[in-house]
């Protein structure tokens, strides 16, 4: 897709279509007037005849305009005007994109940097026109012998007035960025087990090192990981016939002497649950446990391609967790790099025994934050479904950051409570610790979990089981929380 800022005046595009949008109650926006003359009041009189109201995320679509330069005009309802939310500008944009899609429509231009909205700087509202357009536009394809293409748009311009270009061509430069760290995150996630493996996503983090100048990476194999001692990772990557990679990717756009942000994912590319089998319904989506890996390669990616200036070092602890005559067995007792011992209670709780060895590694790094991503707990889906990611963590300034983050990407979090009575629910008669906490609070004892693991710096754990995928007929990766991470990063940037 090709995406670009237009400052041509609206009757001298050269476009399919042209997006207004129309206020609640007939009022018009100003491109909305202007087409409006340009069309010998199509669009009054359609209004007029109740055609269309300007109900938020309602489209009209005008097909033909006669004796008119414009091909084409798609009016999109946004709501009342003064009362748009970030969400519902998103919304609208949702909507404006499937009639794009279905019309078969191959080029737009977007005048909607006119619209007000609670949020309204041209950078923000340019890069939403992005993300949402192009997260619409994605279709996997990459194991289907017949590749049909369910879109013809090939180009959308945003139009903007000389005045705020400079702020759009920022806006366009990052919702490029950011949208593209999101592809690649759902392509990466959508992908089938047995292709994207932990050696697949190694040699996906050396590419995207490859191709950013200010990228590095490092694929610890699992004879460097048995030297540090990481016995509690290793435990879980024996059962799988697929060797386990720690990817450690370095970005560096400050001094070397800057502290970096260090963010880890989860990289199961295929949970079975080990001994402790899952049941066979919906197992296949266990594919999907490698999503918080696959939002750190995303992430790295769109900030590399920002140029943001700070450093991070994005790590992602890989394997798979399958059943075998090697595997883990409920009761095993294993040795965390730190020292720590951990009891396996069930071998399905494996997320937290790859990542606690990769949050003491973080350590090396001498972290300013470490924030770690996981589809950690079906808990989680419980107690706050697939609308927010779960959020907890050490320390109020880091939370309060991310949350600040998530609303500005319209990609929610939710802070649940990291209380030191729920660390009994731990308590091991056989080890330090045991690796689950029974059924109550599942996704807080699974964060207490990585707690122990994290106390020398300053910590926020994402529980991304619930929003990294959509389940049922529109099944697929949804790139979350990579709009939350990059905003958060461009934040701290800014800072
Ligand atoms: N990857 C799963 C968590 C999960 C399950 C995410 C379903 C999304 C949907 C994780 O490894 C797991 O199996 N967790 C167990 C923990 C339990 C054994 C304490 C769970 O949630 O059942
Ligand atoms: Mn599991
Ligand atoms: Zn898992």
């Amino acid at each position: 897709m090709d995406y670009s800022i237009e400052t041509l005046a609206l009757d001298k595009l050269e476009t399919d279509c042209i997006i207004i949008g129309i206020y609640e109650n007939q009022q018009l926006s100003p491109s909305a007037v202007l087409c409006d003359k340009l069309s010998n009041k199509i669009i009054t009189q359609l209004i007029q005849r109740g055609d269309i109201n300007g109900k938020n995320a309602e489209t009209l679509l005008i097909n033909y305009i006669p004796n008119s330069t414009i091909n084409r005009i798609l009016l999109l309802g946004l709501g009342e005007k003064g009362k748009i939310t970030e969400k519902l500008f998103r919304k609208a944009l949702s909507s404006a994109i499937a009639t794009i899609k279905s019309e078969k429509i191959k080029s737009a231009c977007c005048s909607l940097l006119e619209i007000e909205v609670k949020n309204n700087t041209e950078q923000w509202k340019t890069r939403q026109i992005i993300e949402v357009f192009n997260d619409a536009i994605y279709q996997y394809q990459e194991t289907k012998s017949v590749k049909e293409s369910k879109t013809e748009l090939k180009s959308v311009s945003i139009v903007a007035t000389t005045d705020i270009k400079p702020q759009a061509e920022l806006g366009l430069q990052q919702g490029i960025a950011i949208a593209q760290g999101i592809q690649l995150t759902k392509f990466l996630a959508d992908l089938p087990g047995n292709i994207c493996t932990p050696s697949y996503l190694a040699e996906q983090a050396e590419n995207i090192a490859a191709s950013a100048n200010k990228m590095s990476v490092e694929v610890l194999e699992e004879s460097d990981m048995e030297a540090l001692g990481m016995g509690s990772f290793l435990s879980v990557s024996r059962g799988s016939r697929q060797p386990a990679k720690l990817i450690v990717l370095n970005y560096q756009g400050a001094s070397k002497e800057k502290q970096p942000i260090v963010i880890v994912g989860k990289g199961l590319t295929f949970d079975a649950g080990g001994i402790s089998l899952k049941p066979g319904a919906g197992m296949d989506e266990m594919k999907y446990d490698m999503c918080g890996g696959a939002s750190v390669l995303g992430t790295l990616q769109a900030v590399a391609e920002m140029d943001l200036n700070i450093n991070i070092i994005g790590i992602v602890p890989s394997s798979e967790n399958m059943p075998d005559g090697d595997a883990n067995k409920p009761g095993d007792v294993v040795t965390s790099m730190s020292g720590l011992t951990i009891e396996i209670l069930n071998t399905d709780a494996e997320g937290r025994l790859i990542l606690c060895d990769a949050l003491t590694y973080a350590k090396k790094f001498n972290p300013e934050v470490v924030i770690d991503l996981a589809t950690l707990t079906g808990a989680c889906l419980v107690a706050l479904g697939r609308v927010p990611s779960g959020l907890l963590g050490n320390d109020d300034e880091l939370c309060n950051d991310l949350i600040h983050a998530s609303e500005t990407a319209c990609d929610s979090l939710w802070r649940l409570p990291l209380w030191e009575e729920y660390q009994d629910q731990l308590k091991s008669s056989f080890a330090d610790l045991a690796n689950i906490g029974g059924r109550d609070a599942g996704t807080i004892t699974a964060a207490c979990f990585l707690s122990r693991f994290t106390e020398d710096y300053r910590w926020a754990h994402l529980d991304i089981a619930g929003t990294a995928w959509r389940t049922g007929v529109n099944k697929g990766a949804t790139g979350r929380p990579v709009p939350m991470l990059s905003q958060y990063l461009i934040n701290r940037a800014n800072a």
